[in-house]
């Protein structure tokens, strides 16, 4: 099975926030934040996969602070641990106040796709290297919260 680095996926999607993507307080909804933070996850995933990724599990979720129209936000997307069909992702979130230029990281989520093959069924990813430290630490983290999802995963079918 092929190997690729963390670098071979991750990648950056931007969107200047408009009215349209606010709630009835005026700051951006957390619906619109999530499902771009989805995008960004799954483009990752499937561009190490170069097979259609679906979402499986989304946790530490957080919202740290409100985002606001016309803030340019953006959606960092890497991955963190391969499994045999499955990946993590990290999603982390930017707001930049584009008139002033002061930038805040204002949502974080790890974020799990599974690969599918023509029939909609798991199939095997591409190993992933790790080049640095950072990736190293970032993988074991990974498995543990994997090991921690599977274990959640068995209570919830019982
Ligand atoms: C993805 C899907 C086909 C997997 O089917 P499945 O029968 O659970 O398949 P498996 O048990 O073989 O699991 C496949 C992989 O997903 C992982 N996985 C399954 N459920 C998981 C969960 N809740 N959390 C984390 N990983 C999970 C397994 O560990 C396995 O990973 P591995 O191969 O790296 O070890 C099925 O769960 C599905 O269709 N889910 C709906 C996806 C969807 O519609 N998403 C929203 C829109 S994109």
């Amino acid at each position: 099975m092929e190997t690729k680095r963390v670098k071979d996926s991750e990648l950056v999607l931007s969107q200047f926030m408009q009215p349209e993507h606010a709630n009835n307080l005026g700051n951006i909804h957390g619906g619109v934040l999530m499902k771009l933070m989805d995008e960004a996850g799954g483009m990752c995933a499937t561009r190490h996969a170069r097979a259609p990724a679906v979402t499986v599990a989304v946790d530490s979720l957080t919202f740290l602070e409100p985002v606001h129209i016309g803030d340019l936000v953006t959606f960092s997307a890497r991955l963190t641990y391969v499994g045999r069909t499955s990946m993590e992702t990290e999603v982390v979130v930017e707001a930049e106040e584009i008139l002033t230029g002061r930038r805040r990281i204002t949502n974080r989520a790890y974020i799990v796709y599974v690969a599918l093959n023509g029939q909609g069924r798991p199939v095997e990813v591409p190993c992933l290297s790790l080049e640095t430290e950072e990736e190293r630490e970032r993988w074991k983290q990974g498995e543990i919260r994997q090991k921690e999802r599977l274990v959640r995963r068995t209570q919830q079918s019982l």
